[in-house]
């Protein structure tokens, strides 16, 4: 990828690329469309890192990215403007203390054009080290919800396609108003993802008009599921509602715990993620759990029915908020190698293609916001016979505040 021809003025040239692959008709056009400014870099592979957690509590979440990711990206071909791809995965064990040296392996040593990860917010701020470093290597965050990520810690390299912490569960707290409830749990994880989750619910609930003193914030070491002491202290505060976030491997013991100490008629149980991809596994424990979240399997639209379906038949499992954050991944890929005819070395205008870009996904079609994360709609939903059913929309083309981020 490093050798290329160059042929006459680069920049006109490269108009010429972004032009071509236009007038061309998108994906499928693109895939024959090879500059010859750089035909000899093209021959060779894209690389595609993949830095997800395949261990641990979270080993789901990062299987379900991957594996429709790829499915999106084989359906389109199979290619990403023209060539051919290299996944290379990595297991990050979702372990901070572990983040710059797994990053560094694939951006320096295996010389990734992309990194796609992570899943959990710790790794993704100590990974963000490494992507400043390497301004050429396009990181896209399929999931991890840390807040800076598009805003202080923002960088031109740096996109997201799942959510911000904040934009799951600001709408919580204004639903948590709404319901009229006063004295009020949260539990989570005790790690960014938590704690920024826990603090946007309490400040949903105050810009509501509700008063926060009255919320107490509970917590556990991330990735311990020892729920039964925090159960038993949540029994004896009897507030009016609990909120929660866990998710993956954590969500299922943490549903099931709770519905065998607390009856959920007396203290309704909300959360964000907690009744994700996990519904199969709680089963009736589940039953009522109030969430918000930027997707839902009831969603009605065609890219979703499909997108499940085709799931379904290339992993056999349900698809879940994980699955369409890596099937948008891969759209996202797929239209940016699309825009440039597949020169990595085109860095600026992949930026400029994935900053203006609609996506077209099962959360339907979604934009990034000018700190690149999606502008989208939360939705509030209720577990329904096994369903995460969407009772409405909580809060309309949500756009996270973006603060501190200058690009
Ligand atoms: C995160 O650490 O940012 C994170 C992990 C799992 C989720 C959501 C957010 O389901």
């Amino acid at each position: 990828m490093s050798k290329k021809t160059t042929s006459g003025n680069p920049a006109t040239t490269r108009r010429n690329f972004i032009a071509g692959a236009a007038a061309t008709g998108g994906l499928a056009a693109a895939s024959t469309f090879i500059p010859t400014r750089f035909a000899i870099g093209a021959q060779a592979p894209i690389k595609v890192g993949i830095m997800l957690p395949f261990s641990g509590t979270y080993a789901k979440l990062g299987e379900n990215i991957t594996d429709a990711m790829m499915m999106r990206i084989a359906q389109a071909g199979g290619m990403l403007g023209g060539r051919n791809v290299d996944y290379i995965k990595l297991d990050s064990e979702a372990a901070p203390p572990k983040a710059v040296d797994n990053a560094t392996k694939l951006v320096k040593g295996r010389k990734v054009d992309f990194v796609v990860g992570p899943v959990h917010s710790g790794v993704g701020m100590a990974m963000t080290k490494v992507m400043k470093k390497a301004p050429k290597t396009i990181m896209v965050v399929p999931n991890a919800g840390a807040n800076q990520l598009t805003r202080e810690a923002c960088a031109p390299n740096i996109f997201r396609t799942s959510f911000s912490n904040w934009q799951t569960s600001y709408p919580m707290g204004t639903e948590l108003h709404k319901r009229g409830h006063k004295k009020i749990v949260t539990l989570t994880w005790n790690y960014a993802a938590g704690k920024q989750m826990a603090d946007a619910v309490a400040q949903g609930y105050s810009d509501a008009g509700g008063d926060a003193s009255g919320i107490e914030k509970l917590w556990v070491d991330f990735p311990s599921v020892s729920f039964q002491p925090l159960l038993t202290k949540i029994a004896a505060i009897k507030p009016d509602a609990v909120w929660v976030f866990f998710s993956g491997g954590g969500a299922v013991k943490f549903v099931k715990d709770y519905a065998a100490s607390i009856d959920k008629a007396q203290i309704p149980l909300y959360g964000t993620f907690v009744t994700e991809g996990t519904l199969q596994a709680q089963g009736a424990a589940a039953e009522g759990i109030v969430t918000t979240m930027h997707w839902a399997d009831t969603l009605d639209n065609p890219v979703n029915h499909k997108f499940m379906a085709d799931f379904k038949t290339a992993s056999g499992r349900n698809a879940d908020v994980f699955a369409v954050q890596g099937y948008d991944t891969g759209s996202l890929l797929l239209l940016a190698m699309a825009a440039v005819g597949g020169d990595t070395t085109a860095t600026p205008e992949i930026i400029k293609a994935m900053e203006n870009t609609i996506v077209e996904g099962p959360r339907g079609p979604w934009r990034m916001s000018p700190t690149h994360n999606p502008i989208q709609n939360i939705y509030l939903r209720r577990v329904e016979n096994g369903r995460n059913v969407i009772l409405g929309v909580a809060h309309e083309a949500l756009e996270d505040p973006g603060t501190g981020c200058k690009l």
